[in-house]
């Protein structure tokens, strides 16, 4: 007997330290990145077709459109800003697409209330095929601290399968940030490959990709069986969902899965999302990746064009009381209690004593939720507030209710 309580607990103290909890902290102590980053990012309305004028384009659209005010504050420069290296292998920025340099760029965004982030890779090359940072972490960091850069997305292409060099490479990058002098967060970008939720906080970073690149549209047509096929078919919105709830527990303060850009708005625009199946989703399912991206803590970047967002984008991405469930301070990911064929269903706890509750319709067609909150670990009575009516809808001790096809039911209960 004692011998089993004593396994049980070697169990339970190995499952702990597998989580990645986070080691990088900000220059005066405090912890960096403690709610989820949220941005706009270049990569899937641009490619790497970018330019610094579009980019200050889209950062003055993020002021203008209410963007930044619901919390959007970082612009985030994906690949293809590379120019190369100078006599002194210091990187430097094209300078047909970005002239005046990342620096006045980087001052530009600041004027505005933004930070900016770059973007770099553990190889020679980046994924575009642009110079990265292999070999020259250091060198580049203090680069990109001279320049004020805020964030690095740091990816994986052209770099070797095993997971510990990954978490060698990934190191010496987040150890340059720290010297750097300047407080850069890290976003780790390897697919969930190497399964980052396990080391990818404790290497340095402050977030990580948990899947293959999202595209525009709700979910494969054949079934997924392996991550692998992840990349290969393409990661839709519910793809990235099942494959992600799994590693609730390695997310929260400092370190967070992420779940990649956000599509919304996008309506299968060509480009990297329209690539491999990504034909667009509707509405209520660009709804559905905002609310379960939401619950789920993932960082929010956005990927439209920010500059001209019809009604129902902005009514998605603007949704203040969905972000604030993302940006919650206690910083604790949804777990999925129910999950079948027809149905999703997260919970999460809130800093004030709330609970947040997505119930996800994952059919093909509208069906009647029955949800008594109990099953979900909430036991009483609660005030219910729906966060996309953006009202009060009764109180009790459970819901039931029509979900459209494809619709998240975003709800904040207030124990009574
Ligand atoms: C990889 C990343 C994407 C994007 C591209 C840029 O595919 O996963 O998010 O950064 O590279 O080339």
């Amino acid at each position: 007997m004692k011998k089993q309580i004593l396994g049980l607990v070697v169990v339970a103290l190995c499952l702990g330290s597998l989580n990645s909890k986070a080691q990088s902290k900000a220059i005066d102590g405090s912890i960096l990145a403690p709610t989820p980053p949220m941005g706009w990012m270049t990569w899937n309305y641009f490619a790497d077709n970018i330019n610094e004028k579009d980019i200050r384009e889209m950062a003055d659209a993020m002021v203008s459109s209410g963007m930044l005010k619901a919390g959007y504050d970082h612009v985030f420069i994906d690949d293809g800003w590379q120019g190369g290296r100078d006599k002194r292998n210091n990187i430097i920025a094209d300078p047909v697409k970005f002239p005046s340099g990342i620096k006045a760029l980087a001052d530009y965004v600041h004027s505005k209330g933004l930070k900016l982030g770059i973007y770099s890779d553990a190889a020679p090359l980046t994924c575009a095929g642009y110079t990265a940072s292999l070999n020259f972490e250091e060198q580049d960091a203090k680069t990109f601290a001279s320049w004020d850069v805020d964030y690095l997305k740091y990816d994986y292409c052209g770099a070797p399968d095993d997971m510990e060099i990954a978490k060698t490479r990934y190191k010496k990058i987040a150890d340059a940030l720290r010297k750097s002098g300047r407080d850069i967060a890290l976003g780790i970008c390897e697919w969930g490959d190497r399964k980052p939720w396990l080391w990818a906080g404790q290497v340095g970073g402050q977030l990580w990709r948990t899947t293959a690149d999202v595209r525009d549209k709700w979910k494969n047509t054949k079934p997924v069986k392996t991550r692998g096929e992840l990349h290969s078919g393409g990661a839709g919105i519910l793809d990235i969902v099942d494959y992600s709830q799994d590693y609730a527990s390695s997310a929260g303060p400092g370190h967070w899965n992420d779940l990649d850009m956000l599509v919304v708005g996008l309506y299968g625009k060509e480009g990297p999302s329209g690539a491999l199946g990504g034909v667009g989703c509707n509405d209520i399912e660009y709804q559905s990746q905002m609310s379960l991206w939401c619950i789920m803590n993932s960082p929010l970047a956005a990927t439209n064009d920010v500059r001209n967002m019809n009604a129902e984008t902005k009514r998605i991405l603007l949704n203040e009381e969905a972000i604030a469930l993302n940006q919650d301070a206690l910083g604790k990911q949804a777990v999925c209690k129910i999950k079948n064929e027809n149905w999703s269903v997260f919970v999460r706890p809130l800093a004030n004593g709330d609970h947040a509750i997505a119930i996800l319709n994952r059919a093909g067609t509208t069906q009647n939720a029955k949800i008594n909150f109990a099953e979900l670990g909430l036991n009483g009575e609660y005030e219910i507030r729906d966060l996309w009516q953006h009202k009060g809808i009764g109180k009790g001790k459970k819901w039931n209710g029509k979900v459209l096809s494809h619709e998240t039911k975003l709800f904040r209960l207030k124990k009574v």
